[in-house]
């Protein structure tokens, strides 16, 4: 029931790696948001590999680099429909079973980035 230890208990480093490179391979092809990402996904990922080790409760990388993640703010630039909600969570969903992180940590990371992707929607269906 610690966050602080989710990084730890799914695998640390290695496991945000797996997880993340998952992500992109999949974001990369999705015809929803291949669109609102940059064709070089490196430093997105280097990023999300940074957001995501804080966010699971390790060493807070992102904020050291980038400082507060405003989340909502960022995402702003970029039309967040319904639709890619719902893609992004579909491609996060299939990269956790890649990348095998295991229950109940899957289950809990899950939830908790759907809250996340609701609150990043700025842009009602066209
Ligand atoms: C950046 C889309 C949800 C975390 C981005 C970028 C896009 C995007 C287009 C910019 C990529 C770049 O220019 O490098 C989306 C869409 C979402 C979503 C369509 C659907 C709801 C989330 C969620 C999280 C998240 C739930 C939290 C885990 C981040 C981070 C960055 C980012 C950390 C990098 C911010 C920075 O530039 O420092 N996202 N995102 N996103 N996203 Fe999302």
């Amino acid at each position: 029931h610690q966050q602080g230890n989710v990084f730890e208990a799914i695998g640390g480093e290695e496991a945000v790696d797996r997880l993340v490179e998952a992500f992109y391979a999949r974001v990369a092809q999705h015809p929803d948001l291949k669109p609102i990402f940059p064709d070089d996904l490196t430093e997105t990922a280097r990023k999300q590999k940074q957001f995501l080790t804080q966010f699971f409760g390790g060493p807070p990388l992102y904020i050291q680099e980038h400082g507060h993640p405003m989340l909502r703010a960022r995402h702003n630039p970029f039309p967040i429909t319904p639709t890619r909600r719902d893609a992004w969570l579909d491609c996060m969903a299939a990269a956790l079973d890649e990348a095998e992180i295991e229950e109940p940590y899957k289950s809990s990371i899950f939830e908790r980035l759907t809250m996340t992707a609701n609150h990043m929607m700025n842009t009602p269906e066209s």
